[in-house]
This record gives structure tokens, C-alpha cells and sequence, in this order.
């Protein structure tokens, strides 16, 4: 195939592989933008100079399709929605995107109960265990304890089952 012509690209390979979309749709059809991340990691990998941006992108990928989603429901029904990574508590997941009501005054060592949170009915049977700790400081919260549904959101863990959770925000919590 001559220069210029269509054929075998020196970086992609097959042109007929990318230029399979036309030019029009690619600016009005989202859903092409999916369809080109196949072809951009075999670009990426076919360069070895690329090797490791490709396990970076891979790693992120990864990453952001872990992320746990985080409801806060406030007092007049206002919510306030975050994504956080797996592993981070979700008094921590607040803190870092200023959600209203969430203070962790101790940094998350279950002495202040300042994260209390009250755990939506869906997500209460995919939370940890309860430590000793955390109940005896539950005790001391601002606002009334909920014996189901009261938490210190410290000891919450993100991620792996909680990949989604909705919780009430206390009026008050100092
Ligand atoms: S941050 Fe202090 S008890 Fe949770």
C-alpha cells in the first residue's frame, strides 16, 4: 500500500480498524468515545516505549470503576453525593469533600463522635461489625442514638460491599 493511502498504519496497525467510524458521528455519538478505548490500549501497547503509561491506565481504570458512591441526606432534603476511593472510611470520604455535619474531630480513632451518622435501611446488613469502642462512643452523641441504624462514620470502610451508601447527616454533632 503506498504512502498515505489506507491500510497498515506505522502506529495503530489496520487503518481500516479506525477509521471504521464516520467523521460526523464521533462529535455527535457519545457512545463511539467508549468504543474508542479498545483501540487506543492496543495503540498504547503496541508501542513499547508506552508499556508502562498502559499499566498506569490500566491501574486507573481499575481504580475509578471501584470507586463507592457515598449519599449524605441533610435535614430539608438536601444530598450531598461523593465518590470515594476502596479502603478510606467514610468520616474520611466526608472530611476530604467538605460535607456539611461531618467533623472527625479525633481523626478517626472512635473517641469523639463527631462522624456519627445514621446508616440508610438498604446498606445496614453490608456494614462491619460494631467494636466495643464504637458503641460506648455512640453513646455519647449530640443527636439521639438509633440502635439499628446509628454509626460512627470513622468505622466505616469503603468499598468491597459498600460500594453504595446512603446516610442521614445529625442535625448536630458538637
Ligand atoms: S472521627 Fe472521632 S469518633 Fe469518628
Amino acid at each position: 500500500m503506498a504512502p498515505g493511502g489506507r491500510g497498515q498504519c506505522p502506529l495503530v496497525g489496520d487503518r481500516d480498524e479506525v477509521l471504521q467510524l464516520p467523521e460526523g458521528e464521533l462529535r455527535t455519538d457519545p457512545g463511539h468515545g467508549a468504543r474508542l478505548i479498545p483501540v487506543l490500549l492496543k495503540f498504547v501497547s503496541r508501542n513499547s516505549g508506552f508499556t508502562e503509561a498502559l499499566a498506569s491506565l490500566r491501574l486507573f481504570m481499575k481504580e475509578v470503576l471501584a470507586m463507592s458512591k457515598v449519599t449524605f441526606h441533610h435535614d430539608g432534603g438536601l444530598a450531598e453525593v461523593v465518590e470515594a476511593e476502596p479502603g478510606i472510611s467514610l468520616m474520611r470520604a466526608a472530611v476530604h469533600n467538605g460535607v456539611r455535619g461531618i467533623i472527625g474531630e479525633c481523626g478517626g480513632q472512635a473517641m469523639c463522635a463527631t462522624c456519627h451518622v445514621y446508616v440508610r435501611e438498604p446498606h445496614l446488613d453490608a456494614l462491619p461489625g460494631m467494636s466495643e469502642d464504637e458503641d460506648e462512643m455512640l453513646d455519647c452523641t449530640v443527636a439521639p442514638r438509633d440502635d439499628r441504624r446509628s454509626r460512627l462514620g470513622c468505622q466505616i470502610a469503603l468499598g468491597g460491599d459498600l460500594d453504595e451508601i446512603e446516610v442521614d447527616v445529625p442535625a448536630g454533632q458538637v
